[in-house]
């Protein structure tokens, strides 16, 4: 899909992968809404790309639906939704303070997968009644965002790999449903990137994860999500599939 004129959301907008993004889509042309608790964060990318800032928690379903409403009011619905939204907070099923409080888990699991699937729900819902916009009958993509870990989950983050094992697992009936009206459903899995969440652990930290990555022996760039981003958008035969983006790296157990 050529995204020139048309309108995007694009969740946790306001950091790292998800302003990276932003930034890409606007420069092709698109119309950006971002969507982010983080007000500072989505109202500096709005401004730089020319799109606008709500303020979003994708884990509510009325924030959510308040949201996409004022997006489409703003920009019409949206045919591009990448949902970036999403925290990595550490935690051990059993710590030497017990066993890990249930509301952490639930936390992590809320804003990345059922957040994840919220945007979905909505954004797919505007989808469905616009005209497709190529010859294969295209009308809307969504791009989500798990991790690695969802495969190679470390000790620390049972919530983590679990929520984003759960954002993987909903990737093709996602895809197998919404393919009757033309809208697509991937989602890309980084390995590590040098994004906020990573730039908080100190250097030598983040020098030894850059050097555990296979070949290039590096972080991930944000940009190098963005870039495969536009590819998904661009490239209609890809749906249903979750890419990895890592370089080779696979996660050791701690
Ligand atoms: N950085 C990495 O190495 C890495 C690796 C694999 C996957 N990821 C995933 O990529 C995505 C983007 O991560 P990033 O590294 O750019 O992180 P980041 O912290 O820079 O950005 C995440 C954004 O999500 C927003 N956010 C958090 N909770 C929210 C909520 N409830 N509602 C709306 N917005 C919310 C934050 O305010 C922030 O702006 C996340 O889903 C993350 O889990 C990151």
């Amino acid at each position: 899909m050529d995204v020139a004129g048309h309108a995007a959301l694009v969740t946790g907008g306001g950091s790292g992968m998800g302003a990276e993004t932003a930034r890409a889509l606007a420069q092709a042309g698109a119309r950006v809404a971002v969507l982010d608790v983080n007000m500072d964060g989505a109202s500096e990318i709005a401004a730089e790309t020319g799109g606008i800032a709500l303020e979003c928690d994708v884990a509510d379903g009325p924030s959510g639906e308040a949201a996409v409403a004022a997006a489409r009011e703003a920009h019409g619905p949206a045919r591009i939704l990448v949902n970036c939204a999403g925290v990595g907070t550490p935690g051990r099923i059993v710590s030497r303070t017990g066993p890990l409080p249930l509301e952490d888990y639930v936390r992590v699991v809320n804003i990345n997968l059922v957040g994840t699937f919220n945007l979905m729900r909505l954004a797919a819902a505007g989808m469905t009644g616009l005209d497709p916009v190529n010859e294969s009958g295209e009308r809307g993509v969504i791009i989500n965002t798990a991790s690695v870990a969802a495969y190679d989950g470390q000790v620390g983050q049972p919530a983590y790999a679990s929520s984003k094992g759960g954002v993987v697992a909903l990737t093709l009936p996602a895809a197998r449903e919404l393919a009757q009206f033309g809208v697509r459903v991937l989602t890309i899995a980084p390995g590590l990137v040098e994004t906020p969440m990573l730039r908080a652990l100190p250097p030598e930290i983040q020098k030894s994860l850059g050097d555990s990555v296979p070949f290039p022996r590096r972080l991930a760039r944000p940009d190098e999500f963005s870039r495969l981003v536009m590819h998904i958008i661009d490239n209609t035969i890809l749906n249903g599939e979750t890419i990895r983006m890592d370089g080779a790296v696979r996660l050791a157990p701690r």
